[in-house]
Formats: C-alpha cells, structure tokens, sequence
C-alpha cells in the first residue's frame, strides 16, 4: 500500500526526476551527470557527462522499451508509463567505450543542489554507431547529432585522438585539417555524423532515490527482468 502520510511513494523515480529536473532547468550545468563503468580489472571508472534527453517513440516490441508509470507499485504493465531510456553521446575513441564492451553494466549519479536531491540510475550502457542495424536507434543517433551545439558538433570532428599523449606536431598537423565550421557545409547544413559520433544509451534497471531536505527521504525503483514492470520501496535514508 502507498503511504498515505507521505504520498511520495507514490511517484516513480521516473516522476520524481521529471520534477527535479523541471525545478533546476535555469541552473547551468543542472543536465551533467556522471557516469560510472567498471574496465577489464574491475577497477572503475567515473566521468561527467551531458544527459540530452528521454528516447520517445520506442515500439512496445523493442528490446529497449523501458516505461514507468506512477504509481509504480500499482501499476503492473505501466503501460500509461514514461520512457526512462537516457540519451547521451560520447566518442568511439573514449575509454568507457572500451569498458562498455568488456561490462556494459553502469551506473549513473545525479545531484540537483537546489532541491537536495540524489539519483544513482543504474543499468546497461548501450553505444549506438554508424553499424547499428536498428533503424529507430539509427535515426535518434542523427536526431541528437543535428540537435547537438555547433562546437559540440565540431568537438567529434576534431581528427585530435582523445586520450592520447599531448604532441606539439600531432596537434600541428590536426590544426591544418579543415573542419567544418559548427559542423555544418558552405550552405550551412548540418554534415553528416562522424563515424566516432556514438550515441549512448542508458537502459535503467535500478534507481536509489535520496532527497535530504526536510524530512529526509529515500527510496529503491527496481524493474522486473521478466515482467518489465517497475515497483518502488520506501527505505530508510
Ligand atoms: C561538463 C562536462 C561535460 C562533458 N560532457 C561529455 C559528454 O557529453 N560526452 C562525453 O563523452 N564526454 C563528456 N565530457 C568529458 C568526459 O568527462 C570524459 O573526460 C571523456 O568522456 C573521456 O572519458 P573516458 O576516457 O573515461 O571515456 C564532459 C566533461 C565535462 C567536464
């Protein structure tokens, strides 16, 4: 049963997050979030990262269908839920990755200082490239491509390999490269993506909810392999 003292049980981490985020949209950097993975040693690693976005539209049929209604706990097949599939974009030539391949297990934290609020969002990091045979991923890897800033966009075109050990010549030669400017051709068209240009998916499984105002306030989300469904307890914080 819901609490009914505290109608917060009620609310998916989903709902919730829909709030926090409503609440913090004119704070910079409010959408940064850091992602953690775990490489071959089993020795993690943790980065900053731009959240872009919920991934709409999924069929009921894709295996990335991933929906939480309010409610949760009440609400089996959620079918009058939100999409909880988190977009993000990163390089083919970055670290994660590579652990991504090895443990594509991980896990996300997001800290709104406005409202005191704590997400730690954990479930399997999906990269979507240029090969992906999905053609709805395909096309979300183009949307968030074009949706991108003109020098986020040209950050991916830079021939620079990031990682890499610094060298004067290296980042000479780089500099003679012609990069399109912001991304886009002569006529101003965005160009195409990269084939370093990744969109990353984050599929949640688990969510720990910790809000410290007030009364303090924590609870778990977990979704059913089997079921799909999410249902959410109430902890102690
Ligand atoms: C504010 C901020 C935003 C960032 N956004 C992204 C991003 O959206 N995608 C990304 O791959 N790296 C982003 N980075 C860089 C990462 O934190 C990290 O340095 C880079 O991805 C390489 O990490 P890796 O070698 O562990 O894969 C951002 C860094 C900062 C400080």
């Amino acid at each position: 049963m819901p609490d009914q003292e505290f109608g917060e049980t009620e609310k998916s981490w989903r709902s919730l997050l829909d709030v926090s985020i409503a609440k913090s949209r004119k704070i910079r950097g409010s959408n940064y979030v850091q992602i953690a993975t775990v490489d071959s040693n089993g020795e993690p690693h943790c980065r900053t990262v731009v959240f872009r976005g919920f991934l709409n539209n999924i069929p009921t049929d894709h295996t990335l269908c991933n929906v939480c209604g309010d409610a949760a706990s009440d609400n089996k097949d959620n079918s009058d839920g939100k999409s909880c599939i988190m977009k993000m974009c990163t390089d083919v030539r970055s670290k994660k990755v590579e652990e991504n391949a090895n443990n594509p297990l991980s896990e996300m934290v997001w800290w709104f200082p406005k409202t005191s609020e704590q997400y730690r969002i954990r479930g399997p990091l999906i990269m979507i490239g240029e090969d992906s045979d999905d053609k709805i991923l395909s096309i979300a890897r183009k949307e968030l491509w074009g949706n991108l800033s003109d020098p986020a966009r040209e950050s991916f075109l830079d021939p620079i390999t990031p990682g890499e050990p610094f060298s004067k010549d290296n980042n000479k030669e780089a500099d003679d490269v012609a990069i399109p400017r912001g991304g886009r051709d002569e006529e101003g068209k965005v160009v195409a993506p990269p084939r370093n240009f990744l969109l990353m998916l984050l599929d949640p499984r688990r969510v720990d909810y910790l809000r410290l105002t007030g009364a303090q306030y924590r609870q778990i989300d977990v979704r059913d392999d089997n079921s799909k469904s999410w249902s959410l307890v109430r902890v102690n914080p």
